[in-house]
């Protein structure tokens, strides 16, 4: 017997930045902020994530790149790890991505990396709540409403216990 199943992923696409919220709008802006500061000497891919935190605080994370190039680290990544590792109490509302390509935003979005979806997942766990994802470009947003939406098929700790 074969059954087929079908996931549905909602992805809202918004052209006008101003019809986001006045919250979305503030992470975009904290992302490109950060940007300008990652450090991608190899790629001169220069990508800015902004974590909001459900207190309201943001905390920036940039990609970290290294000359033994596996050892660099993606900006979601490094924004959460940071967060979760300064107040691991405060569970994470949204995350804005963005990138920069010779000082330019990119013109359409990027797609977060394999392991930066599994870190987001595992931070949604963690926390029990899901977590918004908005992507940055200059032409353009995306909205998904979870990491489960990108991940849809996922390994958890449900598997280890
Ligand atoms: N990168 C990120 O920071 N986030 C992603 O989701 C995809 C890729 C970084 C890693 C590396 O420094 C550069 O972009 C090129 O892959």
């Amino acid at each position: 017997m074969r059954k087929i199943k079908n996931i549905n992923t909602e992805i809202i696409e918004i052209d006008n930045i101003n019809e986001l919220s006045e919250t979305q709008q503030k992470l975009i802006n904290a992302a490109r902020e950060a940007a300008t500061k990652s450090y991608a000497p190899y790629s001169k891919f220069n990508v800015g994530a902004a974590v909001l935190l459900d207190d309201g605080k943001i905390i920036k994370g940039t990609n970290q790149e290294n000359a033994a190039y596996p050892s660099g680290l993606c900006a979601e990544r490094t924004a959460l790890f940071w967060a979760n590792s300064e107040f691991p109490d405060k569970s994470v509302k949204s995350i804005a991505i963005t990138a920069l390509k010779n000082g330019k935003i990119i013109n359409s979005p990027l797609a977060p990396c394999g392991s930066c979806r599994q870190v987001m997942l595992e931070t949604e766990t963690r926390y029990n709540n899901n977590m918004e994802i908005i992507l940055d470009s200059s032409s353009y947003f995306l909205i998904i409403n979870s990491a489960k939406d990108l991940l849809p098929i996922y390994f958890d700790g449900s598997a280890l216990s």
